[in-house]
């Protein structure tokens, strides 16, 4: 919490409602309402709102323009202040609202009680935290790129490094190892979407909204929306001042995000166990063991996993603040920031440490390879060769290869290592040209379907991408 620097004219009776109060609230009262320890992070954005609608005021004669020069000066100074650390920040004065505007009057004397006119914090804390989520999306945006650009980079060094693909953690198929990482570019691609979707939606100006009715007050909503860089005032006032779908939208986006990167921070942390040993995180991003000195530990890789938990958590608190709520505003809705900052502060990290991480990763090609040629992984090349070659039905040709398959577990080969002769005491239609399928490069360049893991689509892809966000 915020540390309490409460004047006793704070304290004395509220300031700013006090009107109709002969006593203080309790010490409990202001410490459950308070949230100015959250709320001071949209500081700017607060300035922000007051600026633009102190202008409005003004032009639209509701204001003179004396008092609005006077208000944009104290403002300013008061911009200055929090930037150097020097604003002091009030519980008593609840949130981040009524602080500025109790320093406002303490800089600038009457004229500031002239700002709150034909505003209420119920459009304003709206307009606010929209203002600071649509600069949260867009660094979140940077981020995101710089990952898949960061994967891209993999992609192409190791379209050639054929790995094991798997399906239940089972050896299934080879892959390229660029393939794989392309998985996550394309995700991290629909990512991005869904966060520019939310950014769409949400771009609409709550102000002037006022308390939940909107105003008697001659405003202009067009300008302030304009002012503040949003596409249009929001058309119910109702609606402006009650819906956090838009914070909603940026947790589901966030969820689905993080939960996409806990995949990868899984797969970092099979990966680079003993067992596996398929690829190495660097010193930057490993930690060791205050006991056992052989130890490499993937922390990163398993924070980011679970920072996956608490942003779901962070979706899932705020809708179940929201759920039930009747219209307008109720203070439940003061609990929304929290979750959205968190929530954000966990997904830049995740995603600034699964670039770090996937940055300057080294690949251990000679394990991925050896794994990839185990457990008979190219098993279904094999019978898609008898399909192929040999016309035999596809069901008859996966029955003969998995005689093949049980052929060589007896004798302790890979399908590779069995004689001609051994394959064709199962199937006669076998010959020579069978054993071309059976490596694992094989396989994989073989799989050039549209989307298929042959290292040639895997180029392609890469190239397609790097145009796409260049
Ligand atoms: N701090 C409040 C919030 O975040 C601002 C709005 C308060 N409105 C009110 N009617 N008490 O929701």
């Amino acid at each position: 919490m915020t540390k309490d620097n409460n004047t006793a004219k704070d304290r004395a009776a509220n300031a700013l409602w006090g009107g109709r109060f002969d006593g203080a609230p309790s010490s409990i009262m202001e410490a459950i309402n308070a949230s100015i320890g959250v709320d001071k992070r949209m500081a700017a954005q607060d300035l922000a709102g007051s600026t633009a609608h102190a202008a409005m005021l003004a032009a639209q004669g509701i204001i003179s323009k004396d008092d609005e020069a006077a208000i944009q000066r104290g403002l300013k100074e008061i911009g200055k202040e929090i930037r150097d650390d020097r604003f002091t920040f009030s519980t008593a004065l609840e949130d981040i609202h009524m602080n500025i505007e109790a320093r406002l009057a303490e800089l600038i004397g009457e004229a500031a009680g002239r700002l709150h006119t034909a505003r209420s914090r119920n459009d304003q804390v709206a307009t606010d935290l929209r203002l600071w989520l649509r600069d949260a999306l867009g660094d979140i945006d940077a981020l995101i790129i710089s990952f898949q650009k960061t994967l891209l980079g993999l992609a192409e060094a190791e379209a050639e490094t054929i790995m094991p693909g798997f399906t239940h953690l089972q050896s299934a198929q080879p892959v390229s190892f660029g393939h794989h990482m392309l998985a996550y570019v394309e995700m991290m691609g629909r990512d991005r979407g869904r966060f520019a979707d939310a950014r769409k939606r949400l771009n609409e100006n709550p102000l002037g909204a006022a308390a939940l009715a909107g105003t008697a007050y001659p405003i202009d909503r067009y300008m302030t929306a304009k002012a503040l860089g949003f596409d249009a005032p929001m058309a119910n006032s109702l609606d402006a001042v009650s819906s956090r779908d838009f914070a909603l939208e940026f947790l589901g986006a966030a969820s689905i995000c993080a939960v996409h990167l806990s995949r990868l921070a899984e797969e970092l942390v099979i990966w680079t166990s003993a067992g596996f040993a398929f690829v190495s995180l660097s010193d930057q991003f490993s930690t060791g063991s205050s006991i056992m000195p052989q130890k490499r530990n993937p922390d990163a890789a398993e924070l980011v996993r679970a920072k996956s938990g608490r942003i779901v958590g962070d979706l899932n608190t705020l809708l179940m603040v929201m759920k039930g709520l009747p219209l307008a505003y109720s203070k439940d809705m003061q609990e929304d920031k929290e979750p959205v900052f968190d929530a954000y502060d966990a997904l830049c990290l995740s995603l600034s440490a699964m670039t770090g991480m996937m940055a300057d990763l080294g690949i251990n090609r000679d394990a991925l390879a050896a794994a990839a040629g185990v457990a008979y992984s190219t098993a279904t090349d094999l019978a898609d060769w008898l399909v192929r070659e040999a016309d035999v039905p596809f069901r008859e040709a996966h029955h003969i290869t998995g005689q093949i398959v049980k052929l060589a577990e007896g004798k302790g080969l890979t399908l590779s290592e069995l004689s001609l002769a051994d394959m064709q005491a199962v199937s006669p239609k076998l010959d020579e040209t069978v054993f071309s399928v059976l490596t694992p490069a094989a396989s994989a360049a073989s799989r050039i379907s549209y989307g298929g893991t042959a290292p040639d689509n895997v180029k392609t892809q890469v190239k397609l991408w790097k145009e796409k966000l260049s």
